[in-house]
């Protein structure tokens, strides 16, 4: 990109579950900046810091890349961005600075509601559509199971009633997903909470120093929160 690498570049969400959080929180930690819908990067007005909005599952190979310093993003996205990319030899390191308490879901297994289910084994072989295969397939690998892949990277709630899938693996909330598409949760596979992830390269010593500020002030923002 262009030759402001002496400023902090911090990725975060565009629009999602995790979007107005992140923006409070760089907000809180003294950032001041104005988002523009059409615009990918905000400068900050009074920090050498650029704001890049982005599609979350973007996040974690643009830190691992060094593209972008900091990024804001789950942890189940991030984890199965590092399964994936250590399979393809690509990079994978980060370092997690600090968990942020929210964007907090699990990725769990579901399936239609009038079928009985007593263990992930029962699973062998079956068809399972979720977003997730390499954490599903880690999870799964410990019950010595192995499950056919149904890759879907949006309405994976469907895919039972659609007959493509006989079971899911996708993050639930609240639930109301699960119960509008007659789907029953039986077990989580893995909890997740939104997290500050940062490039493993050192930083030069200004940007770090800025990155010490910002921690300083992050660890006040979440201990107030308590
Ligand atoms: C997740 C998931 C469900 C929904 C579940 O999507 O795929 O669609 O949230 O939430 P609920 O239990 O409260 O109904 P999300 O929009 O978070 O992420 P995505 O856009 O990356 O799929
Ligand atoms: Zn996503
Ligand atoms: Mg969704």
């Amino acid at each position: 990109m262009t030759n402001d690498s002496n400023r902090l570049r911090i990725a975060i969400q565009k629009s999602g579950r995790l979007s107005r959080d992140s923006e409070k929180l760089l907000s809180q930690l003294g950032i001041r900046f104005v988002l523009r819908d059409n615009r990918l990067i905000a400068h900050a007005e009074n920090l050498p810091i650029d704001i890049l909005r982005v599609r979350d599952d973007d996040i974690p190979a643009l830190v691992m890349d060094g593209i972008v310093d900091l990024g804001i993003v789950g942890q189940n996205v991030l984890e199965e961005c590092e399964l994936e990319r250590q399979a393809d030899s690509l990079p994978a390191s980060y370092r997690e600075l600090q968990a942020l308490g929210f964007g907090k879901c699990r990725l769990s297994l579901a399936v239609p509601e009038d079928e009985s289910f007593a263990s992930a084994t029962e699973l062998n072989g079956k068809i399972i559509a979720t977003s997730y295969p390499r954490l599903l397939g880690r999870y799964l690998a410990g019950f010595n199971t192995s499950f056919r892949n149904c890759q879907l990277n949006g309405s994976v709630e469907v895919a039972p009633r659609a007959g493509l899938a006989d079971a899911i693996c996708d993050l639930v909330s609240t639930g109301a997903t699960l119960e509008a598409n007659g789907l029953k949760e039986v077990e989580v596979i893995y909890r997740s909470q939104a997290t500050l992830i940062a490039r493993e390269r050192p930083f030069e010593p200004a940007k770090q120093q800025l990155i010490d500020t910002l921690m300083t002030r992050l660890k006040g923002v979440l201990s107030a929160r308590e």
